[in-house]
């Protein structure tokens, strides 16, 4: 037997055959004699309208006709007389693959809070909001790839364990296999990590960036797609304790290579979900404006889900550095009006506040952010030369996009070795644990350049969904481990 999808089977035109459906009932209307199911399989938003005629089936198989439950039906494919659907089955034969009791199926054809929901994630694809959000995040990611085949980059696998901490913030989850209740102590009483199986301390790679360099200066364009873990101990609705992150890697890019590589690839992922997602995003986007009494926005934006995504494929990303993204906030009414909290000036690290002032209230569109004060940001940085002392910059750059704040972090890398090892020296990391990373710089240096991408960020944006736990299918907060 041909198993059609009900995608498929929606977009067929060969009516009056024999078809086979199987899916979850999401739905269930009309009188005990006649009545029609809504069955949904995933491959779609969109549900499969199954006419049941009582007369045909056995009475404890139309008791178990309930929401929940998964069918498999045969029928007669037919087209629709009802507005909205192009065809619909009547059922000849009904098959329960699985019943859901409904007085204790968590699930049914009503509102349900994101809270609730989320309390049953094991639970939650079954409905249209999740199951939209999950086949964009397949979307994503398959455009992702496709991006940087069609340009030469080669898809670098980094390490999941290892000793190196990339971002030098200290946010690691520690990985041993030495026993915690009675760990091997040396002299200092410090635990003895050369009887771990990995002789030295390891941990959860907060980004694959520092292997990416590696592999750049060998490969030339990398790009990895993998988990990274951040010990951050903070409840927000946009930290995850394990987030996938997308980190590019370019021998021979400097810093606007950077920033037109990243722009270029945002729009290219935006325009890919435009053209193969309508439906779900057109579901998200009208459930949005009910959410909003009508009013075509989401709670972030001022723009309706659609709209905000086309305007943002659009149009140039403004591009400013940090020296003047400050001035813009000092100068800004909310400032001289109400202060925001954190006060600000030249050298602050932007809270998300000033972040957001800048993209939704001043540019209203994603911006790019560059030349940060060196003593905010990561050692690996190129640094500017030829500064005023106290006001030194590095070739960072940040994207921030509207409703997210940040959503792109990156920069222009460290290329020469001297520079390298004296700030390396003052944010106190030893030689010795980066010689590697150091040899890339001794032997063939080049410059080069890369980012990272928040792939859950990436998923906010373009689903306008509100929390991040609500994009990634086994959310890891804290206390949030459960499957
Ligand atoms: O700005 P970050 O920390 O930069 C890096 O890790 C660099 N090594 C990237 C590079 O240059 N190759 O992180 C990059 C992005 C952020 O802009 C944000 O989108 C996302 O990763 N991110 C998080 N997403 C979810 N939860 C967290 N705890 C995140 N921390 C960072
Ligand atoms: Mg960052």
């Amino acid at each position: 037997t041909k198993k059609d999808s009900i995608k498929q089977l929606l977009a067929s035109t060969e009516y009056d055959r024999e078809v086979t459906v199987r899916g979850w009932v999401r739905h269930r209307r009309g009188s005990k004699e006649v009545f029609f199911v809504h069955l949904n399989d995933g491959s779609t938003i969109q549900n499969i309208q199954i006419v049941v005629n009582a007369s045909n089936l056995d009475s404890n198989v139309l008791n178990q006709i309930t929401v929940g439950a998964c069918l498999q039906v045969n029928g007669n494919l037919v087209a629709s007389q009802g507005a909205g659907q192009s065809c619909e089955v009547q059922a000849s034969d009904v098959v329960i693959l699985g019943a859901a009791d409904p007085e204790k199926y968590p699930i049914q054809p009503k509102k349900h809070s994101m809270e609730f929901l989320r309390e049953n994630a094991h639970l939650r694809m079954r409905t249209n909001t999740f199951s939209a959000v999950f086949r964009l995040r397949h979307a994503a990611a398959y455009a992702i790839h496709q991006y940087f085949n069609e340009r030469g980059f080669f898809y670098l696998h980094a390490p999941i364990i290892t000793g190196s901490d990339a971002e030098g913030a200290g946010e690691m989850f520690q990985v041993t296999t030495l026993p915690l209740d009675n760990p091997p102590k040396n002299e200092e009483g410090k635990i003895d990590f050369k009887e771990d199986f990995f002789g030295q301390p390891t941990n959860l790679s907060v980004s694959g960036q520092l292997q990416g360099e590696l592999a750049a200066m060998g490969l030339g364009l990398i790009y990895t797609f993998g988990p990274t873990f951040r010990a951050e101990n903070s409840n927000t609705t946009r930290h995850l304790a394990e987030f996938w992150m997308i980190e590019p890697e370019m021998a021979f890019y400097e810093q606007e290579d950077n920033h037109n590589l990243a722009e270029d690839f945002l729009k290219y992922l935006i325009k890919y979900v435009l053209e193969n997602c309508q439906d779900d995003l057109k579901f998200l986007d009208e459930r949005f404006t009910k959410e909003n009494n009508g009013k075509p926005t989401n709670e972030r934006s001022e723009m309706g889900l659609l709209e905000k995504l086309e305007f943002v494929a659009a149009n140039d990303f403004a591009r400013v550095s940090y020296t003047e993204a400050i001035n813009i906030l000092l100068n800004s009414k909310p400032h001289k009006k109400k202060k925001f909290k954190f006060p600000v000036e030249w050298g602050i690290d932007m809270q998300s506040e000033h972040e957001r002032y800048l993209v939704e209230k001043h540019f209203k569109k994603p911006v790019i952010v560059y030349d940060y004060p060196r003593n905010i940001k990561a050692f690996y940085m190129k640094q500017n030369e030829g500064e005023e002392e106290g006001r030194e910059t590095v070739r960072a750059m940040d994207i921030l996009v509207p409703g997210i704040g940040e959503i792109i972090g990156g920069s222009q890398r460290e290329d020469d070795l001297e520079h390298l090892k004296t700030r390396m020296d003052e944010v106190g990391i030893p030689h010795h644990e980066l010689e590697w990373y150091l040899d890339l710089r001794r032997f063939g240096s080049a410059p080069h350049s890369g980012f990272g991408l928040g792939f859950e960020r990436f998923i906010l944006f373009i689903t306008g969904m509100a929390n991040i736990r609500d994009v990634i299918p086994f959310p890891r907060t804290p206390g949030n481990a459960r499957f």
